[in-house]
């Protein structure tokens, strides 16, 4: 690539770094330039210099965007190819919030794969996923698309999504190359809402929020996208010691770092640059390498770099490691890789893929309640449905493009072919009602300040109830609600999220028994609004709860301190039970093992996903009062009793000081094994091994 870039001239090197939309390609180039290319204010020599696309719809258009692009390039340099490809290209699997209280990477891992081989179909080299900002506020509308609130869960799903994409090697056909995104910390925009300022101390950015990030770049994602946000007062976008000392010294990444939408032009807005060249001089000197769909680069240092004011090294490395990507993804040998209407045809909305979807689907969705176990629903027995969901196909979810509505099935389709379904409710023996949000009503710039399950839901449901029959509600959403008005109303809750193309037939197939639901939340639900943020993983405060003779501990005159569903809850059709922990010895100086006894205690095989964390009773710095280290998710057959044994490793003791050292001490650990955060078994270790 060296001789590549020793023939470059400054304007086409500061090119490559320049991603726009397609459409600015395949305009008639007699014309004059006009509406968002006025705007961008490239020329059309300049439009022809530039590295990448932004969104691409079909193979076709990406054929033409490429074939244009190089009949009117000095060097051919071929076209990069980005887009959202978020969770599944046209086959589109749960939102990421939903899979990820699956609590099963490998399922994680499968989504990726087939959204990286559909969507290579089209022509697309790079996915925006996965998103690797942790979330604790359910205002946020792109809490849909995280994985919610958790480091380690983030950190496990994360790697998989990327080894998923990339398998292992991007340079083979139906691989994408992997864009995590937003370094960093957007997941904790004040009041959750969207855009909003962002304030983290290192320590909390160390001991929570990167993790995610990590996990990308351990699998080898090749690209990183900054936040919208502000780092210490400092736009992420142009912060240097976030991308120079935290991103690449510490956390080792190698890959481009993009930023988001018009991210660079937005450290203007942010009150730091105070110009156009001023914004790209910051930028560029904090190593941001691709700006995305602004052109200030190639418009603004051009003269700099020229005259040698700006050394021509740090343009060189960030065009080099666009080159390089290109190189990798193999695009030098063949700009238009692995697209083709044909196989675009044969793989998009397959059977396998389908079958795939229904797979995650089913695991990702979460049962709620089951009083006196009204669900599974008896075949023979007549089910009223009703609901303001009943019979809409837009389950998809937020950040889903390319998939179409019109691919699915409604409930009332699959009810008709499945369940005993009756017009009246007097002649039911269930009531089965399909609430919740609808599909617009999360996502990117879809923040709320009333998350309530909506009122005239809860209105009606509390009417049917003068029915006296059982009532099974299925709640879609993009966010928790809060549920404490309806949850008493109803006997059953199954939260199926947006799970996508198998949405409706995943939610019947769980409310009839073809399913055992395993999903286990991945975000905490709160009470009351009020909580937010509440999340399983926090601080211990000096003046905790248990003191009950105390008015003056943490807590709320008008709620309980804990959430209503907590961090790693959910039922199954089937009993599980977990004996006391066994272990050899309490006084540890390695990595040990722990074992428990699960038993189902039920005649329904099932899932179960047993949950493993740790508190560090004293270190240098206060430290969460349990964290999640270690789970497995298990099958279990009727009546099955297993031993499942853990391997805690002494990196599970391990945490950042408050100068971001990493340590372990001796002394007290204890370690709790259970079915969610706050239902658990614990044993006390005295830990007395090597020190950090
Ligand atoms: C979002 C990114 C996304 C980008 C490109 C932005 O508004 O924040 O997550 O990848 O648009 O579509």
């Amino acid at each position: 690539m060296i001789s590549l870039l020793n023939k470059m001239t400054v304007e086409e090197k500061l090119g490559q770094l320049v991603q726009i939309a397609p459409f600015f390609f395949v305009r008639d180039l007699k014309n004059e330039l006009y509406g968002p290319a006025t705007e961008l204010g490239l020329s059309l020599e300049q439009i022809f210099l530039t590295g990448s696309v932004l969104g691409i719809g079909s193979p076709e258009e990406m054929i033409e965007v490429q074939k244009r692009y190089l009949d009117n390039s000095r060097l051919k340099i071929p076209l990069l190819f980005m887009a959202d490809i978020i969770h599944g290209y046209q086959t589109i699997f749960p939102i990421p919030l939903a899979m990820a209280c699956s609590f099963n990477p490998e399922l994680i891992k499968t989504m990726a794969r087939i959204s990286a081989v559909e969507a290579q179909t089209s022509g697309i080299h790079i996915t925006f996923s996965p998103m690797a900002d942790i979330v604790r506020d359910p205002r946020w509308g792109r809490v849909m698309e995280s994985f919610g609130e958790d480091p380690y869960l983030n950190y496990v799903l994360s790697y998989y999504a990327v080894k998923g994409y990339q398998n292992d090697n991007i340079t083979k056909e139906g691989s994408l190359g992997a864009c995590a995104k937003h370094f960093a910390g957007y997941g904790l925009v004040e009041s959750g809402r969207e855009y909003n300022t962002v304030d983290i101390s290192e320590y909390a950015l160390r001991q929570y929020f990167l993790a995610g990030y990590q996990g990308a770049i351990d699998a080898g994602a090749v690209m990183m996208m900054t936040s919208f946000n502000l780092f210490e007062g400092i736009p992420a976008t142009m912060n240097e010691k976030l991308l120079k000392e935290i991103l690449r010294k510490e956390m080792e990444f190698k890959g481009v770092i993009i930023s988001d939408y018009n991210g660079l032009k937005e450290t203007m807005i942010h009150g730091i640059s105070s110009s156009e060249k001023e914004a790209a001089l910051n930028c560029m000197k904090a190593g941001l390498d691709i700006e995305m769909v602004s052109g200030n680069y190639i418009l603004r240092l051009k003269e700099d770099f020229d005259s040698g004011k700006l050394p021509m090294s740090l343009l060189d490395e960030a065009c080099l490691r666009v080159l390089n990507l290109k190189k990798e993804i193999g695009l030098f040998d063949n700009p238009f890789k692995g697209v083709s209407r044909d196989k675009h045809n044969e793989v998009v909305l397959s059977k396998k893929h389908l079958d795939e979807a229904l797979k995650v689907a089913y695991e990702s969705i979460v049962l709620l309640k089951n009083d006196k176990d009204v669900l599974p629903i008896i075949a023979k027995n007549k089910v009223y449905a009703c609901g303001p969901n009943l019979h809409t196909n837009n389950l998809n979810g937020a950040w889903s493009w390319h998939g179409k509505s019109n691919s699915n099935e409604t409930y009332h389709d699959v009810l008709k072919e499945k369940c005993n379904i009756v017009k009246n409710f007097e002649e039911s023996d269930y009531i089965v009602y399909f609430g919740g949000e609808k599909f617009n009503e999360s996502g990117e710039a879809k923040s709320k300040t009333n998350i309530d399950f909506p009122i005239e839901q809860l209105e009606e449901i509390i009417k049917l109830k003068e029915m006296s029959k059982p009532i099974i509600l299925v709640i879609n959403a993009g966010r928790p609600l809060v549920l404490t008005a309806i949850e008493k109303h109803v006997d059953s809750i199954l939260y199926s999220w947006f799970l996508g193309t198998k949405n409706a037939l995943a939610v019947v197939g769980t409310l009839i028994g073809d399913n055992n639901p395993s999903g286990k939340l991945a975000i905490s639900f709160p009470r009351a609004l009020g909580q937010v943020p509440v999340y399983y993983n926090h601080l211990p405060t000096g003046r905790p709860k248990n003191d009950y003779d105390n008015e003056y501990t943490t807590g709320y005159i008008d709620s309980e301190n804990d959430p209503l569903y907590c961090f790693g809850f959910g039922l199954s059709y089937s009993k599980f039970e977990y004996d006391e922990l066994i272990i050899k010895e309490t006084t540890v100086e390695d990595d040990f093992t722990l074992k428990i006894n699960v038993k189902n205690d039920s005649f329904m095989p099932g899932f179960e996903t047993i949950q493993l964390y740790i508190k560090d009773t004293y270190a240098h710095v206060s430290r969460p009062v349990k964290e999640l280290k270690s789970f497995q998710k298990i099958w279990f057959n009727s009546n099955e009793v297993k031993e499942v044994s853990f391997k805690i490793t002494k990196e599970m003791f391990e945490y950042f000081d408050n100068k971001s050292k990493r340590k372990i001490d001796h002394g007290e650990f204890i370690v709790y094994v259970g079915s969610s955060s706050s239902n658990v078994k614990m044993v006390k270790i005295n830990y007395v091994g090597k020190e950090k």
